[in-house]
Parts: structure tokens; C-alpha cells; sequence
């Protein structure tokens, strides 16, 4: 096909800190909320023990060996790397008046290697983890207090790479707190909805501080938000159906809506009324709320259904976010719907809402890999759910949405978020360790490595109509 891609479109990966850097407690690093979650980011809140191990410990070593995966990005031509900076590396504890300069430095050192072979980062701020010492002694983002911790982060980071980091997004998935608390938001299982809405509520704050911070600081930046875009259809077409799909959808789109619009939605009040949610909105965090973002990103993985039918309903609980399976989807070996055209639809769905531009900044199949007798990894599972989303993602930009660049999740193996297991690989390339932290760690390119490298210097010609 014809690239319909702009120039200059951001064609990358995205990682996560906590999911490739390892080196939990290098250099000054303290235990993040995530080093207290060895099942994943629905698993139990652990406490440590000397010499306990969780996969997450050392996950791929990015933080020793980032050198050489930025040179195998690079030779896939990435422009744009997203990852995130652990905010444990800079504020060990949090609440620390100064800067932990060793964590500072390593950034330091990420940024330039990327900057060497002209790769983009893209920032974000927090990607599902938080200092554990804030989430002990202060109740995570429950307290307001966490806000201006957060701020101090934000600025000291703004500060330290405004030269050499221009794409920064506030918090990885913003609406995964209603599913996962404690990964979120900090907040301890059995939280009611009240105590989750106003962490929530303080996290909004906090993204709109650190918009309105990074405007400062770094004005010829952008910053944008991170939503986990879970687009749901109605299961049938009864108006019962469409009615409680487009409520569900809003319990997403409401961060979208306060972070792109600058305010709280006018159907929350009819929610909160209902659910008997009390939340404390200030009018200094109404002043606040109006900073907006840039663009809107988000993660796209899989659609789901919704039914007001109880015995459907039944069967969907086994799914994460409890969506109902389309039964004209298939699904991954996870479980997750594959659906190329939902992403054409969303994309366009959140360009018909908010006019800014949009980055999907995750998106990928996390599969099973086998390493063939020649050292061969046929990826073409992989190869096929990818094109067939970038082609819904060129057929999105000719109906005129503005997208600046596409990450996919994973470039390389990492350990997974929900599971906390190396075996659902997302990656081009293949790292050598398994579920129990067995294997070298070398890295080996796939036969999607190929594909993606061509993707990119064809600017998407290389797609095929159907893969
Ligand atoms: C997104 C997260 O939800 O999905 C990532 O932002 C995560 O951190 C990705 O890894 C895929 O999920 P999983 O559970 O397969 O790793």
C-alpha cells in the first residue's frame, strides 16, 4: 500500500522502567511500589525480605546493558523510544527535599546514547509505579500531600533534560487505578470508591501541575496524557446496551475528558451522586484542572463488549478489565480480542472528542516465542497482528486524524505487567530468560526485527492490506 504516514512521523517502541531496568536497588534507588508486587500488577502487595528475588529484580538489566538495545533500536531505525524515568532513582523515598544525583546521571546517560543515533525519547513521568515510601507514610496518592511530591519530580526532571527530552507524557495508564489501586494510585486493597476517586482526584492535579510545569520549563516541549484505551461496543444492538456501553466507556474517558478539557465532566456528578462517591474538589484545584495537555496517548491492545444480560456478564469475569468477548474476534493466547479496525475506530473516537493530535504509545502481541534448531524466531503471529493494526492506523490518518507516531509495546522482551512473566513476549527482539529468571540475556533479533525495520524506511509502504 501507498504510505499515508506523515513525514516526520515518530515511529518507535515503548518499555517501561520497571519492566526492563532490573538494578532495583542500584546507585541509590529505593523500592518503588512495583518492587513490591513480584506477581504483577494485580498480584499481592509483598513486603521484601532479605534476599528475596522477584523477576522484576533484574528483568532484562536494561540499566547495564541499554547500550546495545539502543544500538539494535537504532539499526530498526526507531525515531522515538519511549520508556519511563523510576521516580525511585530521583526521590529514593519521595519526600526527600533533594535529588538523588547518581539516578539523575543515569538518565543522563540513557538520553545521550539515544541522542546519538538520533532517537527521540519519550517520556513518561510514571509508569505504574511509585516511591513505596510514599504509599506507606502518607498514604500514597490518597493524600494530598503526594502532589507536591510529584510536582518537585516533575520540575527536577523538567529542569535536568528540558535540552534533551521534548516528549513527556504525566501517568502511564491514568485509568488503571479503578482496576489496580494499589499500582495506580498506592492505595491498599479494599479501598472503597470514594478513598479511589479522590486519590484519582489528586492525581489529576498533580498531571495538570506538571503540564502547567513542563510548559515552563520546557516550552518548546509537549506533554501529554496516557490512557489505557479499553473501547467497548454493545454485545447487541438493544438501546439498553448502547446505553451502558457509552457509561462504561466514560469511566475511562472521564480522565481524557478532565485532562484534555481542563475540568470534570458534567455526567460525573450524576455518577458520584449515585455511587455515593464524596470527593474534595478545591476551587485552587479547579484552577489547577484548566492546564491541558498537548495530546492524548494511550495503549490499545484489545476492544471488548458490554451487555446489561447478567448470565453473559457471568462469563466475562475471567478477562482483566471484564469485558465481554466479541464473538466475531479471536483472541490471543492471553485472552485479549484482536481487533485491528477497533484502533481506526478509537483513534477516530478520541479525534472526534478532543482535536489534539494523538500518539498510540503502546500496542503489540504478547506471545509465545520458540527459537528454531538454526537460531531462527518465525515471529509471523506477531509480524501479521502488527501490520494489521498499522494499517487501520494509515487508514485512521486518511480520515484526518492527526497521529504523531507510534510505539509499540516491547521491542524488546520484558517482563509482562499483569503476570510478571518473561514467557508473553512482545519484543523484535528475543532475550534469553524465562518465567524463573533462568538464561543469559542475550538479545537475538527476530524475524519481525526485519519487518519493523522495513516498516519504518519505507515510511509504511511496506505494510500489506491484509497480513
Ligand atoms: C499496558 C501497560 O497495560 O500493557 C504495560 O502499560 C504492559 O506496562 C502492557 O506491559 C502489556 O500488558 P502485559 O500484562 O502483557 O505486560
Amino acid at each position: 500500500m501507498s504510505s499515508k504516514f506523515p513525514d516526520h512521523f515518530l515511529w518507535g517502541g515503548a518499555v517501561a522502567a520497571n519492566q526492563v531496568e532490573g538494578a532495583y536497588q542500584t546507585d541509590g534507588k529505593g523500592l518503588s511500589t512495583s518492587d513490591l508486587q513480584p506477581q504483577g500488577i494485580f498480584g499481592a502487595v509483598t513486603p521484601r525480605v532479605d534476599g528475596d528475588s522477584g523477576i522484576k529484580d533484574v528483568a532484562i538489566d536494561f540499566y547495564h546493558r541499554y547500550p546495545q538495545d539502543i544500538a539494535l533500536f537504532a539499526e530498526m531505525g526507531f525515531k522515538c523510544l519511549r520508556t519511563s524515568i523510576a521516580w525511585t532513582r530521583i526521590f529514593p523515598q519521595g519526600d526527600e527535599e533533594t535529588p538523588n544525583e547518581a539516578g539523575l546521571a543515569f538518565y543522563d546517560r540513557l538520553f545521550d546514547e539515544m541522542a546519538r543515533y538520533g532517537i527521540q525519547p519519550l517520556i513518561t513521568l510514571s509508569h505504574y509505579e511509585m516511591p513505596y515510601g510514599l504509599a506507606k507514610k502518607y498514604g500514597g496518592w490518597g493524600n494530598r500531600k503526594t502532589i507536591g511530591f510529584f510536582e518537585r519530580y516533575a520540575r527536577t526532571v523538567f529542569e535536568r533534560y528540558k535540552h534533551k527530552v521534548k516528549h513527556w507524557l504525566t501517568f502511564n495508564e491514568i485509568n488503571m487505578s479503578l482496576h489496580a489501586p494499589f499500582t495506580g494510585v498506592g492505595l491498599p486493597e479494599g479501598s472503597s470508591k470514594s478513598e479511589i476517586y479522590q486519590a484519582i482526584h489528586h492525581q489529576l492535579v498533580a498531571s495538570a501541575k506538571a503540564v502547567k510545569a513542563c510548559h515552563e520549563i520546557v516550552p518548546e516541549g509537549k506533554i501529554g496524557n496516557m490512557l489505557l484505551g479499553g473501547i467497548l461496543y454493545p454485545l447487541s444492538c438493544r438501546p439498553e446496551d448502547l446505553l451502558e456501553t457509552q457509561r462504561q466507556n466514560r469511566d475511562w474517558l472521564f480522565f481524557g475528558d478532565v485532562q484534555a478539557r481542563g475540568g470534570y465532566p458534567a455526567y460525573m456528578k450524576r455518577y458520584f451522586r449515585e455511587n455515593g462517591i464524596q470527593v474534595e474538589i478545591t476551587a485552587e484545584d479547579q484552577q489547577a484542572l484548566r492546564e491541558t495537555i498537548d495530546f492524548i496517548s494511550f495503549s490499545y491492545y484489545m476492544s471488548g463488549c458490554v451487555t446489561t444480560d447478567e448470565a453473559q456478564n457471568e462469563t466475562a469475569r475471567a478477562n482483566i478489565l471484564n469485558m465481554v468477548p466479541n464473538p466475531h474476534l479471536a483472541s490471543s493466547e492471553w485472552g485479549w480480542q484482536i481487533d485491528p479496525i477497533g484502533l481506526r475506530y478509537l483513534l477516530n473516537v478520541l479525534y472526534d472528542r478532543y482535536q489534539k493530535p494523538l500518539f498510540i504509545v503502546e500496542n503489540g502481541l504478547g506471545a509465545k516465542d520458540r527459537i528454531e534448531a538454526d537460531g531462527s524466531i518465525n515471529d509471523d503471529y506477531r509480524i501479521n497482528y502488527l501490520n494489521d493494526h498499522l494499517v487501520q492506523v494509515a487508514e485512521a490518518i486518511d480520515d484526518g486524524v492527526e497521529v504523531m507516531g507510534y510505539t509499540s509495546w516491547g521491542p524488546i522482551d520484558l517482563v509482562s505487567a499483569s503476570k510478571a512473566e518473561m514467557s508473553k513476549r512482545y519484543g523484535f527482539i528475543y532475550v534469553d530468560r524465562d518465567d524463573k529468571g533462568k538464561g543469559s540475556l542475550e538479545r537475538r533479533r527476530k524475524k519481525s526485527f526485519y519487518w519493523y525495520r522495513d516498516v519504518i524506511q519505507s515510511n509504511g509502504n511496506s505494510l500489506k492490506d491484509q497480513g
